[in-house]
């Protein structure tokens, strides 16, 4: 790599053509958001962000789960992805953690972060979801007073976070943005579209500070050994 972003150090997210796309990943320590309606992959994309973490750059990660119980994500991460052989070793090292937040509190929730990434030394982590979060809440106006907090405190952890958001539309035009995407450092969002019998899978890269990255809508599918993104092609 040359010129501008040429110094800047990469997480890879593993996921084939994602990383190309990014021109070699996520930049260090940045959060993004990665935002799609239900069944578009997302806790599937945060399960192999952190077991190619693991698997290819020994980065421990934790997966906060706010809302599927972690043996569910697992036995369907084994099920869709049989070429995940070292998953459940990865697992029992401590590699790979799946860390549930029981109870519905936001200072709870920072502690059960805080905790878990001093303890293991963990550089990379999910949030599934957001949304979830919004509703420890009383109104989406204290989220959003509190969001501030959320990243700062990120901001200060020393990992890399995807965010996971659901969104209610599988339309593309009709994708609205909430302000946890104005202030998340990207934002990738994916797609399950409807188009005549049959549906298409789609990512594309909305916004990635501190590197430069491909603006293609791309089809992504799922392969025994994980999800892939295809940067040359289009969706439609
Ligand atoms: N190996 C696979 N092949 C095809 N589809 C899969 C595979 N694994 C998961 N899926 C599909 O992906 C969807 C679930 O993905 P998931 O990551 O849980 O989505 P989300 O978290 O966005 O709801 C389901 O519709 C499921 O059928
Ligand atoms: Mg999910």
């Amino acid at each position: 790599l040359e010129g501008a972003f040429a110094k800047v150090e990469r997480v890879k997210t593993g996921i084939d053509g994602l990383d190309e796309m990014l021109n070699g990943g996520i930049p260090r320590n940045h959060h993004v958001v990665v935002c799609g309606g239900p069944g578009t992959g997302k806790t599937t994309f945060g399960t192999q962000y952190l077991y190619k973490g693991a698997k290819d750059f020994g980065e421990t990660g934790a997966y906060i789960t706010l809302e599927e119980q972690p043996d569910k994500i697992i036995e369907d991460a084994k099920q869709a992805f049989p070429q995940w052989t070292d998953f459940q070793q990865l697992l029992d090292q401590r590699k790979i953690n799946f860390v549930s937040v029981g109870k519905r509190d936001f200072t709870h929730f920072l502690d059960v972060i805080q905790s878990f990434v001093t303890q293991h030394n963990a550089k990379r982590v999910v949030i599934d979801s957001s949304t979830i979060l919004e509703l420890y809440f009383g109104s989406p106006y204290e989220y959003r007073q509190n969001l501030f907090d959320l990243l700062d405190f990120l901001g200060r952890l020393d990992c890399t976070v995807l965010i996971i958001a659901e969104h209610s539309s599988p339309d593309r035009e009709k994708m609205t943005y909430d302000l946890t995407q104005f202030l998340a450092d990207g934002v990738i969002l994916l797609y399950n579209l409807p188009r005549e019998e049959k549906r298409l899978r789609g990512l594309e890269i909305l916004k990635m500070r501190g590197t430069d990255h491909s603006h293609n809508f791309v089809p992504m599918k799922f392969s025994d050994a994980g999800i892939v993104v295809f940067p040359e092609e289009k969706v439609y």
